[in-house]
């Protein structure tokens, strides 16, 4: 990549040699700025990245004067952006695979190439009237010169990125680099995405089937990880937490009783009283839910929430009897979200309390077992 970046700003320097002696320093920080621009791209939506490449590339090439990005959706190229075309007219003109004059794989993004193509006035007895007038909104129905790369995922095309010059100038040898460097740049950020997908998929996956194998072993918690999770998003969201943080309640409020899959399925679901030796082993469930979510890469913040969910903020819960601040807040939330649950609901060994019994009780444990500023904001909004 280093090589490539100096090999780009080298014309630079020389279309500004015999100005200024500062004017390289400038240039040279133009490119960079262009560069850095990139640095943060996979935190960018499609549109924002597309936008960025179509604004420095049209900068960095001289020639180019109108542009556009087509996506590859089954056998046909598909316009999804551009700069100088009227976009709904060139929407008009989505065209199959096999008329595409680029359509070649390679194994690797180093390989990817940029080619110059002549275009000439079509012809029009190979173009319907409709596709002939669309040509000559666009401008196209014309001779002119078009710089086009392909864009790819794992040595399959994705995309293509072609740019246009109308005047009868070539494109230089430069302008070619670097619209060969801006397609590996888009070929990158599609590769991210589509891992990025993939690893969503895959944790949503596994935690699908966390939370379904503990709902077939415990009958009597059928559909309270569901409930917790938008009883603790509802709170967490009330009380301003970040994106990240709603992100790690939701998925560790979701398996936070994960670990009674250690419990014997006698002992969750005996419908009488528990004995001590009983509820002592029941209460081992938050070390077991840590030990299988700390196998999962990426969980340890989750596991960590999810251990602490029977904390309470006195100091009085387990396994570790923290209090107050020593708990994690978003643990602090799943707890009063997963007691508000456990007490509204039926059990093995009790019927369901009503909405305001369950509140009652909840108000008087602010500041014991619950933190009272989580406690007020879960009965305003249960109370609703
Ligand atoms: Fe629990
Ligand atoms: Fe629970």
């Amino acid at each position: 990549m280093k090589t490539k970046i100096s090999e780009l700003l080298n014309p630079l320097y020389k279309t500004n040699m015999g100005q200024e002696d500062n004017t390289e320093v400038t240039s040279y920080d133009k490119v960079m700025n262009i560069f850095e621009s990139f640095v943060n791209m996979n935190n960018m939506s499609k549109d924002e990245f597309l936008e960025k490449v179509f604004v420095s590339a049209f900068k960095l090439i001289p020639e180019a004067e109108k542009g556009s990005f087509y996506e590859l959706s089954g056998d046909k190229y598909i316009p999804i952006f551009t700069n100088g075309y009227d976009f709904k007219t060139l929407q008009k003109l989505v065209f199959n695979r096999s008329d595409a004059f680029i359509d070649y794989e390679c194994s690797d993004v180093s390989n990817i190439d940029a080619y110059q193509i002549y275009i000439e006035k079509r012809d029009d007895t190979k173009f319907t009237k409709e596709v002939i007038e669309t040509f000559k909104e666009l401008g196209t129905y014309a001779n002119f010169i078009s710089l086009y790369a392909p864009v790819q995922v794992e040595g399959i095309n994705v995309g293509l990125l072609s740019l246009e010059c109308f005047n009868g100038t070539e494109f230089s040898k430069n302008s070619k680099k670097i619209l060969k460097f801006y397609a590996q740049i888009i070929s990158n950020f599609y590769s991210q995405k589509v891992f990025h997908d993939r690893e969503t998929k895959m944790y949503d996956d596994i935690v699908t089937s966390l939370v379904s194998a503990i709902e077939v072993k415990d009958k009597y918690t059928e559909g309270h990880a569901q409930r917790v999770r938008e009883y603790s998003c509802m709170i967490a969201k009330e009380l301003g937490l970040t994106k990240t943080q709603m992100i790690d309640i939701s998925t560790a409020s979701l398996l936070h009783d994960i670990g009674k899959i250690g419990v014997p399925t006698e002992i969750l679901n005996k419908p009488g009283k528990l004995t001590e030796d009983e509820y002592n082993i029941i209460k081992l469930h938050p070390i077991h839910t840590k030990t299988i979510l700390d196998k999962i890469s990426n969980f340890s913040n989750i596991s960590n929430i999810a251990y602490s969910h029977h904390e309470n903020y006195d100091g009085t819960g387990y396994p570790q009897g923290l209090k107050g601040d020593e708990i994690p807040f978003e643990s602090q939330i799943i707890q009063v979200a997963d007691a508000y649950d456990a007490m509204t609901s039926d059990r093995a060994y009790r019927k369901a309390l009503s909405i305001n019994e369950a509140l009652e009780i909840i108000e008087k444990e602010m500041g014991k077992q619950f933190n009272a500023e989580i406690a007020k904001v879960a009965i305003r909004l249960f109370s609703k």
